[in-house]
């Protein structure tokens, strides 16, 4: 009996073991950071105690002496001085609406790291209303103007006066359908025809956002493969549903979703051996910061390095994921929400020469208006099956191809052809290689820790020391007119028109911002990493005691 026993346990222990090899495979395809580890980083996130630091201990936050907190707290009195009172309309306006509008009272509150978020934001705000643009530059509610570096979250490919004729035009075809919603204006063939041309595939579905694009290529995915699990690559943003977003701000675990390491022949293998992934999620501005995500104020206090973009090896990994999805029927979809259009007119399946399975598209492509779209290959698109007309997968919206919406896009698409659109497009990487060296040269000169890295016009800004203040830069830049968007310093979005005259002034500006947050003492007394490391540990702790 006990040898039967010893005999059962030993082959449940032989069966189970290629699922744990396989278990621990999927493991190491991980990225070892947090960002990798989205369920471990939910707990922490749990658990990590909310603290906010005082007036007093605001300012030597990073063990500043005496003096160099006074020089810190006057220079901050005199940065909320301007703003307050240049801005004073608008703040009023922000103010109130805080109260009601979700969106703001989020966005306020994660603008900064949250220890410092309760102090800052007695002494100094961001507006959040503008009341028209003027070319490059935003008009606030107190005609105070800023150059618009946010990009607005990556619309703004071609600049405002661009989407400003297109909604104007799309809006003069569209009015005369009213609101017929599940017919088509005649424009859709036009349409059709071009994004076919542009995607190089066969369908075309509309959404109404770039995250329903997203839901939807993974749907389908799943539909015609049979399987559940999704892989997405560390770091990478694909909107804010749920599958796709796992980790610390989705209540909910993803329990089908992959994070695996991007550009890492460990996440080849997973693919190669798993039977249950239906799709990969490919965000092409991972080339920026492969396994990162996006740079962040709420989370800007160490050094963060940020190695030059290799696009080289980012296409070698692409070709690689290409082949592997191939062999093994996972469908590989590239989302172009928010890189489509500004790379090239094709994306990244024209810049690194790689076809998708499904192309999510989004944002800019609108011309101005709000949509996401799935173009795919006609055997991923299929929505049901001629066998078994039960077993359909469903996709709808309301205002999914609203006509202001299709003419939009075909306003977009018929300017993308022009000749001045095609300019804006040429040669772009080497101008802006040129500006990110003209600007980086400028700030190694002037010695402060900044410097930025970028792949075409989307820009992140990263830090040579650790400090516990450079998301304070942001609030000097707008001191100097630059307007970044609510993530705050880690990132800027040009447009394809931006200007020499303009990007100069964008130059001068930056250095007065750095200049002046230098002279404030806010990046003096600089900590080791070790030290940094240990004065959050310390502050947690005691946060967490006195819960
Ligand atoms: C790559 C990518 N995918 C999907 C989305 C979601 O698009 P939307 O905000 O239109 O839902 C975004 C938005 O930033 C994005 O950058």
């Amino acid at each position: 009996m006990t040898e039967w026993m010893t005999l059962a346990a030993a082959g449940a222990g032989l069966a189970l073991l290629p699922r744990a090899v396989r278990r621990l495979q999927l493991s190491v395809a991980k990225h070892p950071s947090l960002t990798g580890h989205s369920k471990m980083a939910l707990r922490l996130a749990r658990w990590l105690p909310g603290y906010a630091l005082n007036e007093s201990q605001f300012y030597g936050a990073d063990g500043a002496d005496p003096a160099l907190q006074q020089r810190r707290r006057a220079g901050l009195a005199r940065l909320a001085h301007t703003l307050n009172t240049r801005h004073a309309r608008s703040l009023a306006a922000t103010r109130e609406a805080r109260e009601t509008l979700s969106d703001l009272q989020l966005t306020g509150a994660y603008r900064v790291p949250f220890p410092f978020s309760k102090t800052l934001r007695a002494v100094l705000g961001v507006g959040a209303f503008v009341q028209r643009v003027d070319g490059a530059w935003l008009v606030d509610l107190d005609e105070q103007r800023l150059l618009d570096l946010t990009g607005s979250y990556g619309v703004n490919v071609l600049g405002h006066a661009f989407y400003q004729r297109c909604m104007a035009e799309a809006q003069r075809r569209a009015l005369p359908l009213g609101v017929s919603l599940g017919t088509y204006p005649e424009a859709m063939l036009d349409v059709l025809a071009r994004l076919r041309r542009i995607s190089g595939q066969d369908e075309v579905s509309f959404h109404m956002s770039g995250t329903e694009a997203v839901m939807q290529a993974v749907r389908l995915a799943r539909y015609h493969t049979g399987r559940r699990k999704v892989v997405r690559f560390c770091g990478a943003y694909h909107g804010w549903w749920g599958d796709v977003q796992p980790g610390p701000g989705n209540p909910m675990p993803a329990d089908h979703t992959y994070t695996l390491q991007d550009l890492s022949p460990r996440a080849l293998h997973v693919l190669r051996t798993r039977r249950d992934i239906a799709c990969v999620l490919v965000n092409p501005l991972q080339v920026l910061h492969p396994n990162k995500a996006a740079p962040g104020d709420s989370g800007l206090m160490g050094a963060r390095t940020l190695p030059a973009v290799d696009a080289e090896a980012y296409a070698a990994w692409l070709r690689e994921l290409r082949a592997v999805c191939t062999a093994r029927g996972i469908a590989l979809v590239f989302d172009e929400v928010f890189m489509g259009f500004r790379l090239a007119p094709g994306g990244a399946q024209e810049r690194f020469g790689v076809k998708a399975d499904l192309v999510t598209y989004g944002k800019t492509l609108g011309g101005g208006f709000p949509l996401g779209v799935l173009c795919g290959q006609a055997r991923w698109m299929k929505r049901y099956r001629d066998d078994r007309p039960a077993d359909l997968c469903f996709a709808r919206g309301t205002f999914n191809a609203h006509p202001h919406v299709v003419m939009g896009v075909q306003v977009f698409l018929e300017q993308l052809d022009t000749p001045e659109v095609q300019a804006l497009y040429a040669g772009q990487e080497a101008r802006w290689d040129a500006r990110a060296a003209q600007l980086n040269g400028m700030l190694a000169q002037g010695g402060w820790p900044v410097r930025v890295s970028h792949w075409g016009s989307v820009w992140s800004v990263a830090y040579t020391q650790p400090g516990r203040y450079h998301w304070l830069l942001q609030f000097y830049l707008r001191e100097q007119g630059l307007a970044l968007s609510w993530v705050g310093t880690g990132r800027m979005v040009f447009t394809l028109d931006f200007s020499d005259a303009d990007f100069a002034q964008v130059c001068e500006r930056f250095a007065a911002a750095c200049r002046q947050m230098q002279a404030d003492g806010w990046w003096d007394a600089a900590p080791s990493p070790k030290a940094l490391k240990r004065m959050l540990l310390k502050e947690t702790w005691r946060a967490w005691r006195q819960r």
